[in-house]
């Protein structure tokens, strides 16, 4: 049995924690304020405990990794085991079998299945880092150096990965390090927006523009599903005007949106896909994965590979990669995620509050939009609900430039109890 979720936050240690993170990390990382945060202490499928012992639903799967479960026991097993023989390899020199078996199950449970024959990739650590590759790539097989992106799209924080981000909060205040060879585009939601963005595509000029970085499914941006037809238009686009064209699934990938990929909704394939996140479950890995034709086009190494790191191929990493892919590729997980999004997304809706203006997503990556009655989208509201869902045991984000989509992806297996606990809070509470 269970303990009670949250009895008192912050607990005593969580007290002295916080003390001692103002003091020793950069203030701008952890939002620290007398209610937040929770210190992590262990993690079981969709519970978290903290410093203190309190028990907590996550809504987030930490940053969607965790689709599977916190401390999924085969990917703990798989760490576990590799731990034992070997922690570390020689990436791009010396690597390990582990290695070549992620790179080989990336592009089965990719470009192959789609039918588009074996793909390529280079792996890396982190989201924007195979973000990074990507641009990289496309510039290599394209000598065109402009990138379109989408406003409100989220693809990292490096120099690399700003370049695409469509959040002017995070590019801002480095624009002057930043090259200009961006073009945002407005994400379509509808037929009208997609008639908007055809226009917006015939105006650029495609002699300067080597790549399109898209997310099939916006994340961060809002749980933002595109119009039907999106995907295709970008297709076409970059087919007749050889930009090759990325699709950024670190978030929506691995079966969080119902289908293994997000783009499977729209039937439609990149050149290149960005992957990360759960992709391991739990360990920093990430990877672009390619077309054969498009990643052929780097240099062979010569002895010194052109683009690489430390840890690429980590070979913790690679173990925990092969075993949660070898969950993800079982097509019954997509059915399962689906169904679970669906049940969720009917209760959601079934709210009844002036506050909700849409509920929106696919699969286990849903959003609750706020706004006030003038329209105006209501960040002070669900910065108000995350504290409050906090306090009750329920840990969550929110999403989009102004804070006020409430967010919900969580692990694929929640139980319907807790479906209920949590709907039922987030009502009360948007009540009060
Ligand atoms: C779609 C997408 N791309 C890239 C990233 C960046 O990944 P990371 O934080 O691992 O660099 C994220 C992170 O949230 C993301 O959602």
């Amino acid at each position: 049995m269970l303990p009670e979720l949250v009895t008192a936050i912050p607990g005593p240690k969580s007290l002295a924690l916080a003390e001692k993170l103002r003091k020793y990390e950069s203030h701008n990382v952890t939002y620290v304020a007398d209610d937040w945060p929770v210190f992590w202490e262990r993690a079981e499928g969709t519970n978290v405990w903290d410093a203190d012992g309190n028990r907590f639903i996550d809504l987030t799967s930490a940053f969607g990794v965790a689709g599977l479960g916190h401390t999924h026991a085969p990917l703990r097993d798989a760490m576990c085991d590799q731990a034992q023989r070997l922690i570390h390899a020689m990436g791009d020199v010396h690597p390990t079998e582990l290695k070549i078996e992620v790179c080989q199950l990336l592009s089965e449970l990719s470009f192959e299945r789609w039918g588009l024959g074996v793909a390529k990739s280079v792996l890396s650590n982190s989201g924007s880092e195979a973000v990074e590759t990507a641009l990289k790539t496309a510039y290599i097989a394209t000598q065109k150096a402009g990138v379109v992106c989408f406003r409100n799209g989220y693809h990292g924080l490096g120099y690399g990965a700003l370049l695409g981000g469509g959040f002017d909060k995070f590019r801002k205040p480095f624009e002057a390090q930043l090259a200009e060879i961006r073009y945002e585009l407005d994400f379509p939601r509808g037929e009208e927006d997609l008639a908007q963005l055809k226009e917006d595509l015939a105006q650029l000029d495609p002699k300067k523009i080597g790549a399109l970085l898209v997310e099939p499914i916006q994340g961060r941006g809002g749980k933002v599903v595109p119009a039907e037809g999106f995907l295709t238009v970008l297709r076409d686009w970059c087919d007749e005007n050889e930009v090759v064209l990325i699709f950024d699934e670190i978030y929506s990938g691995f079966n969080r949106t119902g289908k293994l990929f997000a783009c499977e909704w729209q039937g439609i394939y990149p050149d290149l896909l960005c992957v990360g996140k759960a992709m391991s479950g739990g360990y920093p890995i990430s990877a672009c994965v390619g077309k054969a034709s498009v990643m052929d086009r780097w240099p062979v190494s010569p002895g010194e590979a052109l683009h690489t790191s430390t840890y690429l191929g980590n070979p913790v990493g690679c173990a925990m990669a092969v075993e949660a892919m070898k969950i993800h590729r079982d097509p019954s997980l997509a059915a399962d995620v689906d169904k679970q999004g669906e049940e969720l997304m009917i209760m959601l809706r079934e709210i009844e509050s002036p506050y909700i203006y849409e509920v929106r997503g696919r699969g286990m990556m849903i959003g609750v939009e706020l706004r006030h009655a003038d329209g105006s989208p209501a960040g002070d509201v669900s910065g108000r609900i995350l504290s409050q869902m906090l306090a009750e045991g329920i840990i969550m984000l929110a999403d989009g430039p102004e804070g006020n989509i409430l967010a919900f992806t969580p692990p694929f297996h929640l139980k319907l109890g807790e479906m209920i606990f949590v709907v039922n809070t987030l009502k009360r509470l948007l009540a009060e």
